[in-house]
Protein backbone atom coordinates (compact mmCIF):
# COMPACT_ATOMS: atom_id res chain seq x y z
CA UNK A 1 0.00 0.00 0.00
CA UNK A 2 2.62 2.45 1.20
CA UNK A 3 4.83 1.34 -2.03
CA UNK A 4 1.85 2.31 -4.43
CA UNK A 5 0.97 5.48 -2.95
CA UNK A 6 4.93 6.70 -3.35
CA UNK A 7 5.01 6.69 -6.79
CA UNK A 8 8.64 7.73 -6.43
CA UNK A 9 9.95 5.58 -3.96
CA UNK A 10 11.82 6.58 -1.16
CA UNK A 11 13.41 4.38 1.43
CA UNK A 12 14.40 6.96 3.85
CA UNK A 13 11.10 8.15 4.24
CA UNK A 14 8.35 5.68 3.58
CA UNK A 15 10.08 3.32 5.82
CA UNK A 16 11.02 6.24 8.95
CA UNK A 17 10.46 4.50 12.18
CA UNK A 18 7.25 5.42 12.86
CA UNK A 19 5.88 3.27 9.89
CA UNK A 20 6.99 0.56 10.80
CA UNK A 21 7.18 0.47 14.66
CA UNK A 22 3.36 0.78 14.80
CA UNK A 23 2.76 -2.53 12.66
CA UNK A 24 5.71 -4.34 14.58
CA UNK A 25 4.29 -3.87 18.14
CA UNK A 26 0.61 -4.67 16.73
CA UNK A 27 1.76 -7.51 15.36
CA UNK A 28 3.27 -8.39 18.48
CA UNK A 29 0.29 -7.66 20.34
CA UNK A 30 -1.26 -10.60 18.30
CA UNK A 31 1.55 -12.96 18.89
CA UNK A 32 1.42 -12.24 23.09
CA UNK A 33 -2.23 -12.80 22.38
CA UNK A 34 -2.18 -15.68 20.83
CA UNK A 35 0.49 -17.18 23.37
CA UNK A 36 -1.70 -16.47 26.27
CA UNK A 37 -4.91 -17.73 24.56
CA UNK A 38 -2.56 -21.03 23.77
CA UNK A 39 -1.57 -21.08 27.16
CA UNK A 40 -5.04 -20.84 29.06
CA UNK A 41 -7.08 -22.73 26.38
CA UNK A 42 -6.82 -26.15 27.58
CA UNK A 43 -7.39 -25.30 31.32
CA UNK A 44 -11.22 -24.50 30.73
CA UNK A 45 -11.23 -28.24 28.45
CA UNK A 46 -13.39 -30.41 29.80
CA UNK A 47 -11.27 -33.56 28.11
CA UNK A 48 -7.96 -31.96 28.30
CA UNK A 49 -6.53 -33.27 31.89
CA UNK A 50 -6.37 -36.65 31.33
CA UNK A 51 -3.86 -38.98 29.20
CA UNK A 52 -2.08 -36.60 27.24
CA UNK A 53 1.01 -38.38 25.79
CA UNK A 54 3.32 -36.32 26.93
CA UNK A 55 5.90 -38.86 26.49
CA UNK A 56 5.48 -38.47 22.52
CA UNK A 57 5.13 -35.22 21.94
CA UNK A 58 4.97 -31.89 24.57
CA UNK A 59 4.84 -28.49 22.71
CA UNK A 60 5.81 -26.47 25.48
CA UNK A 61 8.60 -24.22 24.85
CA UNK A 62 9.85 -22.53 28.00
CA UNK A 63 11.14 -24.82 30.71
CA UNK A 64 8.60 -25.02 33.16
CA UNK A 65 5.52 -25.40 31.05
CA UNK A 66 4.34 -28.95 31.04
CA UNK A 67 2.24 -29.69 28.00
CA UNK A 68 -0.37 -26.86 27.21
CA UNK A 69 -1.65 -28.78 24.29
CA UNK A 70 -4.62 -30.65 23.79
CA UNK A 71 -4.79 -30.99 20.25
CA UNK A 72 -6.65 -34.60 20.02
CA UNK A 73 -6.51 -34.78 16.42
CA UNK A 74 -2.92 -33.82 15.72
CA UNK A 75 -1.42 -36.14 18.49
CA UNK A 76 -3.57 -38.92 17.17
CA UNK A 77 -2.40 -38.66 13.79
CA UNK A 78 1.49 -38.41 15.64
CA UNK A 79 0.55 -41.35 17.51
CA UNK A 80 -0.67 -43.29 14.15
CA UNK A 81 2.29 -42.58 12.60
CA UNK A 82 4.52 -44.21 15.33
CA UNK A 83 2.89 -47.22 14.76
CA UNK A 84 2.19 -47.44 10.64
CA UNK A 85 5.49 -47.72 10.30
CA UNK A 86 4.71 -51.26 8.49
CA UNK A 87 3.29 -50.19 5.81
CA UNK A 88 5.52 -48.68 2.92
CA UNK A 89 6.09 -45.06 2.62
CA UNK A 90 4.49 -42.42 0.43
CA UNK A 91 5.68 -38.82 -0.35
CA UNK A 92 4.08 -35.83 -1.38
CA UNK A 93 5.33 -33.69 -4.09
CA UNK A 94 5.25 -30.39 -4.88
CA UNK A 95 6.72 -29.72 -8.39
CA UNK A 96 6.71 -25.28 -9.31
CA UNK A 97 7.84 -23.81 -12.23
CA UNK A 98 6.99 -20.73 -14.23
CA UNK A 99 6.74 -19.15 -17.65
CA UNK A 100 7.41 -21.63 -20.18
CA UNK A 101 7.95 -24.32 -17.69
CA UNK A 102 5.01 -26.62 -18.39
CA UNK A 103 6.63 -28.83 -20.54
CA UNK A 104 9.36 -29.49 -18.00
CA UNK A 105 7.26 -30.15 -14.74
CA UNK A 106 5.39 -32.94 -16.95
CA UNK A 107 8.86 -34.36 -17.69
CA UNK A 108 10.09 -34.35 -13.92
CA UNK A 109 6.59 -35.55 -12.85
CA UNK A 110 6.50 -38.53 -14.78
CA UNK A 111 10.22 -39.19 -13.83
CA UNK A 112 9.05 -39.45 -10.41
CA UNK A 113 5.84 -40.68 -10.67
CA UNK A 114 4.56 -43.62 -8.59
CA UNK A 115 0.80 -44.29 -7.51
CA UNK A 116 1.34 -44.55 -3.78
CA UNK A 117 2.38 -40.78 -3.93
CA UNK A 118 1.05 -37.47 -4.43
CA UNK A 119 2.00 -34.93 -6.30
CA UNK A 120 0.59 -30.95 -6.44
CA UNK A 121 1.86 -28.84 -9.49
CA UNK A 122 2.42 -25.12 -9.16
CA UNK A 123 2.70 -22.43 -12.31
CA UNK A 124 3.20 -19.33 -10.65
CA UNK A 125 0.85 -16.37 -12.43
CA UNK A 126 3.84 -14.97 -14.25
CA UNK A 127 2.94 -17.81 -16.69
CA UNK A 128 0.20 -17.09 -19.04
CA UNK A 129 -3.22 -18.08 -18.35
CA UNK A 130 -2.97 -20.22 -21.64
CA UNK A 131 0.20 -22.22 -20.20
CA UNK A 132 -1.84 -23.25 -17.11
CA UNK A 133 -4.68 -24.72 -18.84
CA UNK A 134 -2.52 -26.62 -20.94
CA UNK A 135 -0.47 -28.18 -18.23
CA UNK A 136 -4.03 -28.93 -16.57
CA UNK A 137 -4.99 -30.42 -19.70
CA UNK A 138 -2.01 -32.86 -20.15
CA UNK A 139 -2.83 -33.75 -16.57
CA UNK A 140 -6.37 -34.48 -17.61
CA UNK A 141 -5.61 -36.64 -20.30
CA UNK A 142 -3.54 -38.78 -18.94
CA UNK A 143 -5.62 -42.37 -17.95
CA UNK A 144 -3.36 -43.44 -14.97
CA UNK A 145 -3.18 -39.62 -13.43
CA UNK A 146 -7.38 -39.96 -13.60
CA UNK A 147 -7.51 -43.10 -12.84
CA UNK A 148 -5.19 -43.10 -9.72
CA UNK A 149 -6.76 -39.35 -8.94
CA UNK A 150 -3.18 -38.35 -6.90
CA UNK A 151 -1.92 -35.80 -9.24
CA UNK A 152 -3.57 -32.17 -8.83
CA UNK A 153 -2.60 -28.50 -10.69
CA UNK A 154 -2.93 -26.09 -8.16
CA UNK A 155 -5.70 -23.67 -8.96
CA UNK A 156 -5.07 -20.72 -7.35
CA UNK A 157 -1.76 -19.52 -8.74
CA UNK A 158 0.35 -17.60 -6.46
CA UNK A 159 2.81 -14.37 -7.61
CA UNK A 160 6.25 -16.05 -6.44
CA UNK A 161 9.35 -13.92 -5.65
CA UNK A 162 12.77 -16.14 -5.75
CA UNK A 163 14.16 -15.23 -2.58
CA UNK A 164 11.10 -14.18 -1.04
CA UNK A 165 8.05 -15.01 1.39
CA UNK A 166 6.23 -15.41 -1.52
CA UNK A 167 7.92 -18.47 -2.19
CA UNK A 168 7.48 -19.82 1.36
CA UNK A 169 3.86 -19.29 1.44
CA UNK A 170 3.27 -20.68 -2.07
CA UNK A 171 4.81 -24.14 -0.17
CA UNK A 172 2.54 -23.67 2.92
CA UNK A 173 -0.13 -23.37 0.57
CA UNK A 174 0.45 -26.19 -1.12
CA UNK A 175 1.26 -28.23 2.00
CA UNK A 176 -1.87 -27.40 3.29
CA UNK A 177 -3.62 -28.67 0.34
CA UNK A 178 -1.49 -31.81 0.30
CA UNK A 179 -2.75 -32.13 3.91
CA UNK A 180 -6.13 -31.49 3.40
CA UNK A 181 -6.42 -33.92 0.42
CA UNK A 182 -4.64 -37.01 1.33
CA UNK A 183 -4.61 -38.56 4.73
CA UNK A 184 -1.51 -40.77 3.99
CA UNK A 185 1.98 -39.61 3.24
CA UNK A 186 5.06 -39.77 5.36
CA UNK A 187 6.60 -37.07 3.67
CA UNK A 188 7.09 -33.76 1.53
CA UNK A 189 9.77 -33.07 -0.90
CA UNK A 190 9.72 -29.71 -2.97
CA UNK A 191 11.09 -29.75 -6.66
CA UNK A 192 11.27 -27.02 -8.72
CA UNK A 193 11.11 -27.81 -12.92
CA UNK A 194 15.04 -27.95 -13.32
CA UNK A 195 15.17 -30.87 -10.77
CA UNK A 196 15.24 -34.31 -12.29
CA UNK A 197 16.10 -37.75 -9.91
CA UNK A 198 18.89 -39.72 -10.25
CA UNK A 199 16.70 -42.78 -8.85
CA UNK A 200 13.27 -44.44 -9.38
CA UNK A 201 10.12 -44.12 -7.15
CA UNK A 202 11.02 -47.76 -6.44
CA UNK A 203 14.35 -47.00 -5.48
CA UNK A 204 13.62 -44.42 -3.36
CA UNK A 205 10.57 -46.01 -1.47
CA UNK A 206 12.18 -49.06 -0.87
CA UNK A 207 15.64 -47.26 0.88
CA UNK A 208 13.27 -45.07 2.61
CA UNK A 209 10.67 -48.06 3.84
CA UNK A 210 13.58 -49.09 6.45
CA UNK A 211 14.45 -45.13 7.72
CA UNK A 212 12.05 -43.47 10.54
CA UNK A 213 9.53 -41.54 9.93
CA UNK A 214 10.57 -39.16 12.00
CA UNK A 215 13.30 -37.89 9.52
CA UNK A 216 13.68 -34.30 8.43
CA UNK A 217 16.10 -34.23 5.40
CA UNK A 218 17.01 -30.17 5.71
CA UNK A 219 20.53 -29.46 5.18
CA UNK A 220 20.70 -26.43 7.68
CA UNK A 221 23.69 -24.40 9.75
CA UNK A 222 22.98 -21.77 12.58
CA UNK A 223 23.97 -18.27 11.33
CA UNK A 224 26.66 -16.44 12.63
CA UNK A 225 29.75 -14.19 12.59
CA UNK A 226 29.73 -11.36 9.52
CA UNK A 227 26.81 -13.30 8.07
CA UNK A 228 24.34 -11.89 11.05
CA UNK A 229 25.09 -8.98 9.45
CA UNK A 230 24.39 -9.83 6.02
CA UNK A 231 21.57 -12.26 6.20
CA UNK A 232 19.36 -11.10 9.37
CA UNK A 233 20.12 -7.18 9.89
CA UNK A 234 18.55 -6.05 6.36
CA UNK A 235 14.86 -5.74 5.75
CA UNK A 236 13.37 -6.56 2.40
CA UNK A 237 10.04 -5.95 0.94
CA UNK A 238 8.74 -8.44 -1.13
CA UNK A 239 6.60 -7.23 -4.32
CA UNK A 240 5.17 -10.21 -4.85
CA UNK A 241 3.04 -9.35 -1.33
CA UNK A 242 1.67 -6.56 -2.92
CA UNK A 243 2.06 -5.97 -6.51
CA UNK A 244 0.67 -7.77 -9.49
CA UNK A 245 3.94 -8.14 -11.68
CA UNK A 246 6.87 -9.80 -10.88
CA UNK A 247 10.26 -7.77 -9.77
CA UNK A 248 12.51 -7.92 -7.40
CA UNK A 249 13.28 -7.56 -4.06
CA UNK A 250 13.09 -4.25 -2.47
CA UNK A 251 15.61 -3.27 -0.04
CA UNK A 252 15.27 -1.01 2.72
CA UNK A 253 17.85 1.50 4.47
CA UNK A 254 16.36 0.39 7.81
CA UNK A 255 18.46 -2.45 9.72
CA UNK A 256 16.94 -4.68 12.41
CA UNK A 257 18.36 -5.89 15.71
CA UNK A 258 19.07 -9.57 15.78
CA UNK A 259 15.83 -11.63 17.29
CA UNK A 260 15.93 -12.90 20.89
CA UNK A 261 13.61 -15.72 21.44
CA UNK A 262 14.95 -17.81 18.54
CA UNK A 263 18.08 -18.35 16.40
CA UNK A 264 18.73 -18.17 13.21
CA UNK A 265 19.60 -20.99 10.92
CA UNK A 266 20.31 -21.52 7.33
CA UNK A 267 20.61 -23.69 4.54
CA UNK A 268 19.51 -25.30 1.35
CA UNK A 269 15.52 -24.33 0.01
CA UNK A 270 15.50 -27.90 -1.49
CA UNK A 271 13.55 -30.12 1.89
CA UNK A 272 12.53 -33.49 2.71
CA UNK A 273 10.26 -32.88 5.45
CA UNK A 274 7.88 -35.44 7.27
CA UNK A 275 4.22 -35.35 7.77
CA UNK A 276 4.33 -34.16 11.62
CA UNK A 277 6.69 -31.07 11.12
CA UNK A 278 5.05 -29.87 8.16
CA UNK A 279 1.53 -30.40 9.91
CA UNK A 280 3.10 -28.53 12.88
CA UNK A 281 4.14 -25.71 10.81
CA UNK A 282 0.92 -24.74 9.11
CA UNK A 283 -1.70 -25.58 12.50
CA UNK A 284 1.54 -23.79 14.62
CA UNK A 285 -0.12 -24.97 17.86
CA UNK A 286 2.55 -23.27 19.99
CA UNK A 287 2.71 -20.13 17.76
CA UNK A 288 6.41 -20.73 16.91
CA UNK A 289 5.57 -21.46 13.57
CA UNK A 290 3.35 -18.30 12.80
CA UNK A 291 6.53 -15.98 14.63
CA UNK A 292 8.87 -16.94 12.43
CA UNK A 293 7.25 -16.82 9.75
CA UNK A 294 5.90 -13.04 10.23
CA UNK A 295 9.88 -12.58 10.96
CA UNK A 296 11.27 -13.94 7.68
CA UNK A 297 8.20 -11.85 5.98
CA UNK A 298 11.35 -9.21 5.61
CA UNK A 299 13.96 -11.62 5.29
CA UNK A 300 16.40 -11.65 2.35
CA UNK A 301 16.28 -15.59 1.14
CA UNK A 302 13.50 -16.89 3.12
CA UNK A 303 13.05 -20.27 1.82
CA UNK A 304 16.84 -20.47 2.63
CA UNK A 305 15.80 -20.40 6.73
CA UNK A 306 12.28 -20.40 7.20
CA UNK A 307 11.83 -24.20 8.08
CA UNK A 308 15.50 -24.17 9.03
CA UNK A 309 14.56 -21.76 12.06
CA UNK A 310 11.55 -23.62 12.71
CA UNK A 311 13.03 -27.11 12.98
CA UNK A 312 15.89 -26.05 14.96
CA UNK A 313 13.78 -23.83 17.65
CA UNK A 314 11.80 -27.11 17.87
CA UNK A 315 12.83 -29.14 20.82
CA UNK A 316 10.53 -31.98 19.60
CA UNK A 317 11.88 -31.84 16.23
CA UNK A 318 15.26 -30.33 16.57
CA UNK A 319 16.90 -33.86 17.06
CA UNK A 320 15.25 -35.25 13.92
CA UNK A 321 16.82 -32.74 11.74
CA UNK A 322 19.16 -34.58 8.73
CA UNK A 323 21.78 -31.86 7.42
CA UNK A 324 21.40 -32.79 3.40
CA UNK A 325 18.77 -31.76 0.75
CA UNK A 326 19.39 -35.20 -1.26
CA UNK A 327 20.57 -32.71 -4.58
CA UNK A 328 22.96 -33.21 -6.47
CA UNK A 329 23.86 -29.29 -6.84
CA UNK A 330 27.19 -28.03 -8.33
CA UNK A 331 28.30 -24.49 -8.05
CA UNK A 332 31.12 -22.26 -9.31
CA UNK A 333 34.05 -21.64 -7.16
CA UNK A 334 33.83 -19.63 -5.56
CA UNK A 335 29.61 -20.09 -5.50
CA UNK A 336 27.85 -17.74 -7.13
CA UNK A 337 24.05 -16.77 -6.65
CA UNK A 338 22.80 -19.81 -9.06
CA UNK A 339 23.98 -23.08 -9.26
CA UNK A 340 25.57 -24.68 -13.18
CA UNK A 341 23.43 -26.41 -15.03
CA UNK A 342 24.13 -29.76 -15.16
CA UNK A 343 25.47 -31.71 -18.28
CA UNK A 344 26.71 -34.89 -19.85
CA UNK A 345 30.11 -34.19 -18.15
CA UNK A 346 28.40 -33.90 -14.51
CA UNK A 347 26.97 -37.44 -14.98
CA UNK A 348 29.53 -39.27 -13.33
CA UNK A 349 29.83 -37.53 -10.70
CA UNK A 350 26.10 -37.16 -9.81
CA UNK A 351 25.30 -41.16 -9.91
CA UNK A 352 28.64 -41.49 -7.47
CA UNK A 353 27.33 -38.66 -5.23
CA UNK A 354 24.22 -41.11 -4.43
CA UNK A 355 22.29 -38.23 -4.29
CA UNK A 356 17.92 -39.42 -5.37
CA UNK A 357 17.98 -35.57 -7.36
CA UNK A 358 20.15 -33.19 -9.21
CA UNK A 359 19.97 -29.89 -9.97
CA UNK A 360 19.91 -27.53 -12.41
CA UNK A 361 18.89 -29.16 -15.72
CA UNK A 362 18.62 -26.72 -18.95
CA UNK A 363 14.95 -27.82 -20.51
CA UNK A 364 15.85 -31.22 -22.45
CA UNK A 365 19.42 -31.19 -21.64
CA UNK A 366 20.96 -34.59 -23.70
CA UNK A 367 21.81 -35.26 -19.82
CA UNK A 368 18.13 -35.61 -18.81
CA UNK A 369 17.85 -38.80 -22.01
CA UNK A 370 21.06 -40.61 -20.90
CA UNK A 371 19.37 -40.52 -17.00
CA UNK A 372 16.08 -41.65 -18.63
CA UNK A 373 18.05 -44.22 -20.52
CA UNK A 374 20.51 -45.73 -18.07
CA UNK A 375 19.22 -44.76 -14.51
CA UNK A 376 14.79 -44.49 -14.53
CA UNK A 377 14.87 -47.11 -17.59
CA UNK A 378 11.95 -44.63 -18.99
CA UNK A 379 11.16 -44.99 -22.40
CA UNK A 380 7.46 -44.43 -22.52
CA UNK A 381 5.82 -42.12 -19.57
CA UNK A 382 6.88 -42.99 -16.39
CA UNK A 383 9.95 -44.30 -15.09
CA UNK A 384 8.69 -47.77 -14.88
CA UNK A 385 8.52 -49.77 -11.53
CA UNK A 386 7.16 -53.04 -10.15
CA UNK A 387 3.42 -51.41 -10.29
CA UNK A 388 4.12 -51.39 -13.76
CA UNK A 389 2.86 -54.98 -14.53
CA UNK A 390 1.67 -54.77 -18.61
CA UNK A 391 2.95 -55.91 -21.30
CA UNK A 392 6.24 -54.02 -22.49
CA UNK A 393 6.79 -55.77 -26.00
CA UNK A 394 7.37 -54.12 -28.71
CA UNK A 395 8.11 -50.93 -26.89
CA UNK A 396 4.65 -50.90 -25.54
CA UNK A 397 4.56 -49.32 -21.99
CA UNK A 398 4.26 -51.45 -18.82
CA UNK A 399 3.07 -49.28 -16.68
CA UNK A 400 -0.55 -48.94 -18.49
CA UNK A 401 -1.85 -51.83 -16.44
CA UNK A 402 -0.88 -50.99 -12.75
CA UNK A 403 0.09 -53.86 -10.41
CA UNK A 404 0.32 -53.60 -6.57
CA UNK A 405 1.84 -50.37 -5.74
CA UNK A 406 3.36 -51.68 -2.60
CA UNK A 407 5.63 -54.04 -4.03
CA UNK A 408 9.16 -52.43 -5.26
CA UNK A 409 11.46 -53.54 -7.34
CA UNK A 410 14.94 -51.89 -6.46
CA UNK A 411 18.22 -51.54 -8.26
CA UNK A 412 21.56 -50.21 -8.46
CA UNK A 413 20.20 -46.92 -7.59
CA UNK A 414 18.78 -47.91 -4.37
CA UNK A 415 22.29 -49.32 -4.13
CA UNK A 416 23.85 -46.17 -3.89
CA UNK A 417 20.82 -44.08 -2.07
CA UNK A 418 21.22 -46.68 0.83
CA UNK A 419 25.02 -45.69 1.13
CA UNK A 420 24.31 -42.34 1.15
CA UNK A 421 21.29 -42.41 3.71
CA UNK A 422 23.27 -44.77 6.13
CA UNK A 423 26.74 -42.33 6.02
CA UNK A 424 24.07 -39.44 6.34
CA UNK A 425 22.23 -41.56 9.86
CA UNK A 426 26.17 -42.34 11.16
CA UNK A 427 26.66 -40.43 14.84
CA UNK A 428 29.31 -38.41 13.20
CA UNK A 429 26.83 -36.27 10.75
CA UNK A 430 24.29 -36.31 13.02
CA UNK A 431 26.54 -34.77 16.14
CA UNK A 432 26.27 -31.42 14.75
CA UNK A 433 22.44 -31.12 14.39
CA UNK A 434 21.43 -27.59 14.78
CA UNK A 435 25.26 -26.07 15.95
C1 LIG B 1 10.84 -25.10 -2.81
O1 LIG B 1 11.21 -25.31 -4.16
C2 LIG B 1 11.46 -24.18 -4.95
C3 LIG B 1 11.80 -24.63 -6.31
O2 LIG B 1 10.78 -24.34 -7.14
C4 LIG B 1 12.51 -23.31 -4.29
O3 LIG B 1 12.86 -22.22 -5.07
C5 LIG B 1 11.98 -22.92 -2.95
O4 LIG B 1 12.79 -21.98 -2.36
C6 LIG B 1 11.82 -24.17 -2.15
N1 LIG B 1 11.66 -23.98 -0.73
C7 LIG B 1 10.69 -23.37 -0.08
C8 LIG B 1 10.83 -23.33 1.40
O5 LIG B 1 9.74 -22.86 -0.61
C1 LIG C 1 17.21 -51.89 7.01
O1 LIG C 1 17.93 -51.36 8.12
C2 LIG C 1 18.70 -52.29 8.82
C3 LIG C 1 19.30 -51.63 10.04
O2 LIG C 1 19.52 -50.30 9.87
C4 LIG C 1 19.76 -52.88 7.89
O3 LIG C 1 20.54 -53.82 8.59
C5 LIG C 1 19.07 -53.52 6.70
O4 LIG C 1 20.01 -54.01 5.80
C6 LIG C 1 18.16 -52.55 6.01
N1 LIG C 1 17.40 -53.21 4.96
C7 LIG C 1 17.21 -52.71 3.76
C8 LIG C 1 16.35 -53.48 2.85
O5 LIG C 1 17.69 -51.67 3.40
C1 LIG D 1 0.46 -55.97 -2.18
O1 LIG D 1 1.70 -56.42 -1.71
C2 LIG D 1 1.85 -56.36 -0.29
C3 LIG D 1 3.27 -56.71 0.05
O2 LIG D 1 3.75 -57.84 -0.61
C4 LIG D 1 0.83 -57.30 0.35
O3 LIG D 1 0.95 -57.26 1.75
C5 LIG D 1 -0.56 -56.88 -0.08
O4 LIG D 1 -1.53 -57.75 0.41
C6 LIG D 1 -0.66 -56.78 -1.59
N1 LIG D 1 -1.94 -56.19 -1.96
C7 LIG D 1 -2.75 -56.71 -2.86
C8 LIG D 1 -4.01 -55.93 -3.12
O5 LIG D 1 -2.49 -57.69 -3.48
Amino acid sequence: MIMRKNANFHPGRVFSDTKWILPFFASMLVSVTLILVTLFWPLSSPNGGDQLPFDIISFSRSEDSSGYFVESDIRRSLEVKGDSNMEAPRLAYLISGTKGDSQRMMRTLQAVYHPRNQYILHLDLEAPPRERLDLTMSVKAEPTFREVENVRVMAQSNLVTYKGPTMIACTLQAIAILLKESLEWDWFLNLSASDYPLVTQDDLLHVFSNLSRTLNFIEHTKITGWKLNQRAKPIVIDPGLHLSKKSDIFWTTQRRSLPTSFKLFTGSAWVMLTRSFVEYCILGWDNLPRTILMYYTNFISSPEGYFHTVICNTEEFRNTAISHDLHYIAWDNPPKQHPLSLTIKDYDKMVKSGAPFARKFAKDDPVLDKIDKELLGRINRFAPGAWCVGNSDGGADPCSVRGNDSIFRSGPGAERLQEQTQKLLSEEYQSNQCS
